[in-house]
């Protein structure tokens, strides 16, 4: 699937914007590096990318928490967001844009699609019945709820019933618009079973939504009566909007819109699917806007097996893991060992397993002690030979010129694990190459010209290993590169980054004439902790 706007070679992606109600969690962490991966794919390949995140601050949740605090909700969001941005630096994630719904020119933006949606015809007053779940910020049917009327995803958090006057979205005069949409573009929902529970629940009967609230003060006041406060949901996917609009330009839909909407890809989890996959998609159709080429909801991770939550006390806490563990090993674990779009699981245990055998062995080992023989074999030179003299059967290039193609495949259908295994692949197949060709052997039998060949091959493979790992783990993708003697940063982009896909990305590149790095290890073996 390749989501690039062909015509301006550009890709605008989204996570969610998260609630400030809380400090941000290992969910959102998840949602938001994988996003940084996907840019930084997209970047490396040459596109112009637009990574928006940011926070979601209003609402009856997030205004019952400032209240808990003893804070105005303005600035108990203006302390919460701020904490997001630094997670995302402790993580090394690279976004262009952070808006957060409580930004004044959202408000502009908020009002405009309102009342293109009113004129429509599409808003309308009535009465709302029903469970609500704060936590959610969503109505449940009864038959969702469990004992005691306790919400389905917030277990421990009681559904409130409310009877109330309400402004309602006309979400039921796009039911067949939308069938329609998910029938001509089978891409708009990913991975498939989320198209399928999408399609299933859509079929049922689409029911019209209600987009305010009264007795909430913490929002926009609808247009045109102040009595009542717009639907957190309803000003926060225009957020996406608002996030497009550069520093100094009005801020009018007609402004937002112009440079990157539609947006390619909105990375989001499975809970929040039906907003971005229905609800979403039908106000944009009833303002008479293009929609979003592709929302992928990926799965729910769990600790140790269970299930996470506070009131079990098992949660993970994202920044006390990045105190112990580096951004790159915690970028690598999830984004290799995890499915995206599957559910998946942390276990502290497997995780150092897995950077182990991985990083510190298959790839750190190799380069180490690949570069010692050069060192010992070559006189710290780089090997005198270059890809046109290795064979066409030497199974590193074979694999080597394979890869690119396979590993752009998986990037671009958000398979991070499969890309990652490709590229591991090429790198445990280096290790059998050099045990197999025994190059301290050929040296003592003076077969000196069969050992650069040998070296040069594996250095070259572990080169092409690191440039298309470093969407996912930048900072060794880069030390490796400097090892190589590449003045190269892979946490530039381009066109700073001057290493482009055509030469960088393919096999072959060294070539005797380069100057090799210090040689110095990439990843540091974790000892697992005393307590396991
Ligand atoms: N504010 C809304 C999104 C509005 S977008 C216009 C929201 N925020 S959230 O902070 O509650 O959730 C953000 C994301 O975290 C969601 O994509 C959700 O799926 C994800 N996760 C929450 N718990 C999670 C796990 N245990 N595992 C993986 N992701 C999970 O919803």
């Amino acid at each position: 699937m390749n989501l690039v706007d062909k015509r301006k070679n550009t890709f605008a992606l989204t996570t969610p914007l998260y609630y400030v109600n809380d400090l941000p969690h290992i969910g959102s962490a998840y949602t938001t590096m994988a996003a940084d991966v996907v840019a930084r794919y997209q970047r490396l390949v040459g596109n112009t990318v637009l990574l928006i995140t940011g926070t979601d601050e209003h609402g009856q949740k997030i205004q019952r928490s400032a209240e808990g605090k003893g804070e105005s909700p303005q600035e108990f969001c203006d302390r919460m967001s701020a904490g997001f941005g630094s997670l995302w630096e402790f993580l090394d994630i690279k976004y262009d844009r952070f808006i957060r719904t409580t930004d004044s020119r959202h408000h502009g933006i908020v009002k405009e699609f309102f009342q293109r949606v009113q004129e429509k015809g599409d808003i309308y007053l009535g009465q709302q019945k029903g469970w609500y779940c704060v936590s959610c910020e969503e109505f449940k049917e009864e038959r969702e709820l469990l004992e005691g009327n306790l919400c389905p995803i917030h277990t421990n958090k009681k559904a409130e019933w409310r009877d109330e006057e309400n402004y309602f979205f006309r979400l039921s005069k796009y039911q067949n618009e939308l069938e329609q949409l998910y029938k001509s573009q089978p891409d708009f929902i990913q991975p498939l079973s989320r198209r399928n529970e999408v399609i299933k629940f859509v079929e049922q009967g689409l029911q019209d939504f209600s987009i305010s609230r009264v007795n909430v003060d913490w929002g926009f006041p609808v247009p045109g009566n102040d009595k009542h406060t717009l639907y957190v949901w309803f000003d926060a996917l225009l957020g996406y909007i608002t996030a497009l609009l550069d520093a100094d330009v009005e801020p009018t839909l007609e402004n937002a819109l112009e440079k990157w909407w539609p947006i390619n890809l909105h990375l989001i989890g499975k809970d929040i699917l039906r907003f971005h996959a229905v609800y979403w998609p039908a106000m944009l159709m009833s303002a008479g806007l293009p929609l979003p080429k592709s929302v992928f909801g990926h799965g729910f991770l769990t600790k140790d097996g269970h299930k996470m939550g506070k009131t079990l006390g098992n949660t993970l806490d994202p920044f006390a893991l990045r105190e112990r563990y580096d951004a790159d090993a915690i970028r690598y674990y999830f984004l290799k060992e995890i499915e995206f779009g599957r559910d998946g699981d942390f276990n502290e245990i497997r995780f150092i397993k897995v950077l182990n055998a991985d990083l510190a062995n298959d790839l750190g080992n190799l380069l180490n002690r690949t570069l010692n023989m050069v060192k010992k074999y070559c006189g710290g030179k780089m090997p005198q030979v270059t890809s046109q003299y290795i064979s066409i059967e030497n199974p590193l290039k074979v694999i080597g010129l394979e890869l690119p193609d396979k590993i752009k495949l998986a990037y671009e259908a958000l398979a991070f694990n499969q890309a990652c295994e490709t590229i591991l692949s090429l790198v445990r197949a280096s290790n059998k190459f050099i045990d197999e060709q025994a190059p301290w052997s050929l040296y003592k039998q003076g077969q000196q010209e069969t050992v650069e060949k040998v070296l040069y091959a594996v250095l070259e493979s572990v080169r092409l290993a690191a440039y298309w790992l470093s969407p996912i783990i930048p900072n060794i993708s880069t030390d490796i590169y400097q090892q190589l003697g590449f003045d190269i940063n892979f946490n530039e982009s381009l066109p700073s980054l001057n290493a482009p896909v055509d030469t960088h990305g393919i096999w072959g590149l060294l070539t005797s004439e380069q100057t090799l790095g210090k040689a110095k290890p990439i990843f540091k073996r974790i000892e697992p902790p005393e307590s396991n």
